[in-house]
Order: structure tokens, then sequence, then C-alpha cells
């Protein structure tokens, strides 16, 4: 007899991309940073005393939410810390979508979200977007009709790396009476001459809600850090009434703020990425793997059938070369590969020449 809840034993749990301890492992996988975190956070780290982990840390975070509130110039009372961007999608599931409710996401994106979908037990809408990936063009009549409580948008998209305009996510926000989270995961590696800046429809949206996390730009998936930006009045539910009161550590906190507080060297090694973004989708172009424009750290190739995309990526595996294959409808033609440094892009590329012209 099984004691899960009824949906909770249907549902599949998330896979996450493999992750291993073998340094000569070319790990381009998981989306990861491929430069260490700034120095300023290896000095908190170093700074830290273990006398004072037998308090508690503090409950909101201040000195975070104040490093963030003055980094995006907003108030501290806008913004949620959590224990990485996962956490943050998970409360606001928990805090505002009932078990009748619809999510409305897009397909493809972070397939996290159907697994939280799972677990909320509510109804899940997967809108396809089209061919080259952009949004269908009845999407607001979509929005409508399926009037879902909350809309998940990754901006730029996960896994196809393509970004919406703040003007579409206004018009999309407008348009229907729920929530609207947009997964801003991989902003930083956005292109600065787009002046891409969501921050501010917080304040003209009360229904907007912006998923940063730490793990992307700060080179910092290890220590699970995240926060939310909306209106106080989104934020406040989550802060005060469903996440844990100790939701992050005081490790995380010192780091997460000390990474924040250095951010201009997460921008330039995110500027570094992409130029080497761009260098990899040129290299790969000539080995006949296309890959539309990005703006994350990561590209997804269409890889040519007479070479096959599962084929390559275990060939790659075998040479400790991680990169990502999606067994998954439009996905399995394609191989999705995070920007790593020049050396291990080159390494790829050559790994990939050796296989497929021999
Ligand atoms: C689209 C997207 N959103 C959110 C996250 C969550 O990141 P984290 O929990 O590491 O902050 C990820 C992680 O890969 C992601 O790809």
């Amino acid at each position: 007899m099984s004691f899960e809840r009824k949906n909770i034993e249907k549902m599949q749990g998330y896979a996450p991309g493999e992750q291993t301890e073998a340094a000569d492992t070319i790990k381009l996988n998981t989306n990861e940073n491929p430069y260490p975190p700034s120095p300023q956070v290896a000095e908190a780290l170093k700074s830290i005393d273990v006398a004072a982990l037998r308090r508690y840390p503090s409950p909101m975070a201040d000195s975070f939410r104040e490093a963030a509130s003055r980094l995006h110039n907003i108030s501290a009372e806008q913004v949620i810390p959590t224990n990485g961007g996962d956490e943050l999608l998970r409360l606001v599931l928990t805090t505002y979508v009932e078990q009748l409710d619809t999510i409305a996401v897009c397909k493809p994106s972070y397939s996290l979200y159907p697994v939280l979908a799972g677990i909320q037990g509510c109804r899940l809408e997967e809108i396809s977007l089209n061919d080259d990936w952009s949004m269908p063009e009845d999407f607001l009549e979509r929005l409508h009709k399926s009037a879902p409580k909350l809309l998940i948008l990754v901006n730029p998209n996960a896994p196809t790396g393509a970004l919406l305009r703040t003007d579409y996510l206004a018009k999309v926000a407008e348009s229907f009476s729920g929530l609207l989270l947009i997964d801003e995961a991989y902003v930083d590696f956005v292109d600065p001459q787009l002046n891409y800046d969501s921050i501010s429809l917080i304040n003209s949206h009360d229904n907007i809600l912006i998923l940063r996390t730490l793990s992307k730009a700060y080179s910092l998936a290890g220590l699970r850090f995240g926060y939310g930006i909306a209106a106080k009045s989104l934020i406040e539910p989550m802060m005060f009434k469903t996440r844990d009161s100790y939701n992050t550590d005081h490790i995380a906190q010192s780091l997460a703020t000390a990474a924040l507080n250095s951010c201009e060297y997460a921008r330039e090694n995110c500027i570094r990425i992409c130029q080497s973004r761009e260098q990899l989708r040129a290299d790969l172009h000539t080995l006949g793997l296309t890959a539309p424009a990005s703006q994350s750290n990561f590209i997804l190739c269409q890889v040519p059938e007479s070479i096959g995309a599962e084929k390559l990526y275990l060939q790659l595996k075998q040479r400790n070369i991680l990169v990502r294959y999606f067994d998954q409808d439009r996905l399995r033609d394609r191989l999705r590969i995070s920007i790593g440094t020049n050396a291990e892009n080159t390494a790829l590329v050559t790994a990939i020449k050796q296989l497929t012209q021999q």
C-alpha cells in the first residue's frame, strides 16, 4: 500500500542533469558558469566565523535584501530571498495556485514546471512554441481561454535561448487576470545593447513576479541562492506565511550578499561568456550543427539526422564531455550545450569534428 498522495503517486520527479566530481570532465550540460565566483565571495567564505553557526541566520536575510534593493533600485520589501530560484517557483505555487487552478507554461521550457504542477495537483496547460521557437500568434487568445492562475514565461527561454521583449511581457500581463512569473534565470547573458530591463514592470503591474538566481551569472549554483522581485503585495504572503522561517542559511546569505556587492565581476564574466557563445555557435555551424541565436549561456543545436543527437551525446560522454540531450518531443534531434571556457569549447568542437568527419 502506498501512502503517497494520489497526484504524487502518478507523477514523475524532475530529472536533473548529470553531475560529476571528476576533474577531467568538460561539463557543458547544466548551464553552470565556467568561471569561479568573485574574489569577494571567496573572502566572505574565509571570514565566516564557525562559532556564529550556533545561532539561527537572519530570518529575513536583511543584508541580502538590502544589497538586491540597491542593485535593482527597488525597495527591500519588493525582494524575497530563496534557497535557489527553484524554491521561489515552489513558493509561488504553494501561495497562489489552488488545486482547481491552471498553470500555463510554454513548450518547450524549464522541465521543472510540469513537475511542480504535478506536486501541487493543479491543471497544467502547455502552449507549444512555433517551429522557430517564437511565441504562437494566438498566444493571448489561448491565455484568455484557459484563464490560468499562473503563467510562467522563462525569459530568455530555456532551452531555446530566445528573448521576449518587455513590451510584449507587459501586454501579456495585462491580458489575463492571473499572475505572470517571468523566470529570468539567464537574464544576465542578454546582449546589453538590447536594453532589456523588466524590473520596472513590477511597479506598473502588481501581477508580475520576477525570478532571479545566483546560480548562473554569479557562478554560485552550489550555494543555492535565488530571489524573487515583485510588488510588496505579492512578496509579503510568501515572506510571512508560506516560506520556511529560515529558508536561506547564514553562510549562503553572506556569500550571496558579497556576490551582489561585487556584481561587476559577474558582469565581466557574462560578457566573456557571450563572446564565447557567438564563437562556439559559429564553429558548430561550420560542422553542420546549427543553433538559433541565443541570449543565454547555452545554445540549442540541431544535429543532422546522419549524425544523430542522442548518438553524439553518448559519444561525447565517452570522451568525458557532457552536454544535455532531452528525450522529448521536438528536442530529440538537438543538444543543449552550455558555454564553457574557450578551451572547453574548443575541446568540444574538436571532439565533434573527429566524431563526425571520420
Ligand atoms: C529556467 C530556469 N529557471 C530556474 C532555475 C533555477 O535555478 P536555481 O534553483 O539554481 O536558482 C533554472 C536552473 O537551471 C532554470 O534553468
